[in-house]
């Protein structure tokens, strides 16, 4: 089910919130994000946020969506499944999810997870997971 204007705009206040907590010494880039886990006997659709934490050893840095996947995991577990997530930054800048994250996000999600991302002119984008991530790498058992 696609979230609400509600939940949308709680996802993007609770992503905002998370970016002001970036450590983005090297980028400046300040980037927030939060996953609005499916509901289930578990995960009363709760709402969990991460920020980038970068690195002076650059690859080793986590995006910000990696970082609120990894604390939704922690808090609820395995099975979590990904209804929605919205990405921001305190940049004014256009800021979609980068590939690896897309990755990451597929790993918890369906196609129809929607995606919210800001565009260039500051514009709120809707879009699916499987819009932006067309053939995701899934391992085949040996
Ligand atoms: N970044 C994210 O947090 N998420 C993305 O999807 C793209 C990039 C961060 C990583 C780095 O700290 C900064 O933005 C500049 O690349």
């Amino acid at each position: 089910m696609p979230p609400t204007e509600t939940e949308v705009a709680a996802l993007q206040q609770r992503a905002t919130e998370a970016a002001h907590n970036s450590y983005s010494p090297y980028s400046h880039f300040r980037v927030g994000a939060a996953v609005l886990l499916q509901t289930d006997q578990r995960q009363d659709g709760a709402i969990v946020a991460g920020t980038n934490v970068e690195n002076a050893s650059y690859r080793l840095t986590c995006c910000a969506e990696q970082a609120a996947i990894a604390s939704a995991v922690t808090l609820y577990g395995p099975q979590i499944r990904i209804r929605a997530i919205a990405v921001v930054n305190l940049n004014g800048a256009a800021c979609t999810p980068c590939g690896a994250c897309r990755q990451t996000i597929f790993e918890f999600s369906n196609p129809e997870t929607a995606v919210f991302y800001p565009n260039a002119s500051g514009e709120t984008v809707s879009t699916t997971l499987a819009a932006l991530l067309a053939a995701a790498f899934r391992l085949t058992p040996v």
